[in-house]
């Protein structure tokens, strides 16, 4: 068998784990963390994600589908960040977990602390961060607040999954906490298949 249909059977077996996790639970914080212990599992099988199978981003970053369910399910994803790259805290609106093959990534994770009855203003606190390294993730439910930081002189390579595949996500919010203010992206939603 290949290293691409091996990844591929490798891909559906945590798709198919994700999916009994969830059908029991839903997306609670208790499925989300066992989620991710299955990510990092996977993520540390690095013979299945050879970097010549895998382009490296122009600049910032890039995203390689491993596994995109049809209809409106998860998307999976191998990610590359490139050294410098970081991202302002971000709600996705939709939950995801990562986990990471090589190279790391610094994550804080932010609430927001404003009545959000203002249009175009916000303000967000640092709550937490973590280390996404090898042998490590996270998880963030639909609306956790996230900024992202590859830190090191080498890539961040790791694997997403996401409740919804990136071109069908919701609308995504940018915080900027120096002015106090925020914006979103519109929602690719409108993509979604009907059920
Ligand atoms: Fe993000």
């Amino acid at each position: 068998m290949t290293v691409a249909t091996r990844r591929l059977r490798a891909a559906e077996k945590l798709l198919a784990d994700v999916h009994a996790i969830t059908s029991k639970e839903g997306i609670t914080p208790s499925a989300l963390h066992a989620m991710k212990l299955k990510l990092v599992a996977l993520a540390a099988r690095v013979e299945l994600f050879p970097a010549s199978d895998f382009a490296m981003p122009v600049a910032g970053g890039r995203s390689h589908p491993l596994l995109v369910e049809d209809g409106d399910g998860h998307g999976l994803y191998l990610t590359i960040g490139l050294p410098g790259k970081e991202a302002a805290p971000h709600d996705h609106g939709i939950w995801c977990i990562n986990a990471s093959v090589s190279g790391r990534e610094h994550l804080e994770f932010f609430r927001r602390t404003d009545a959000g009855t203002q249009p175009g203003h916000a303000t967000v606190l640092k709550v937490g961060e973590v280390m996404v390294e090898p042998g490590n993730g996270m998880a963030m439910a639909d609306h956790d607040i996230h900024a992202t930081r590859v830190v090191g002189d080498r890539p961040a390579v790791g694997l997403a999954l996401y409740g919804y595949a990136l071109v069908r996500f919701p609308s995504v919010a940018w915080y900027h906490p120096q002015f106090g203010s925020m914006r979103t992206t519109p929602s690719r939603r409108h993509a979604a298949a009907p059920a």
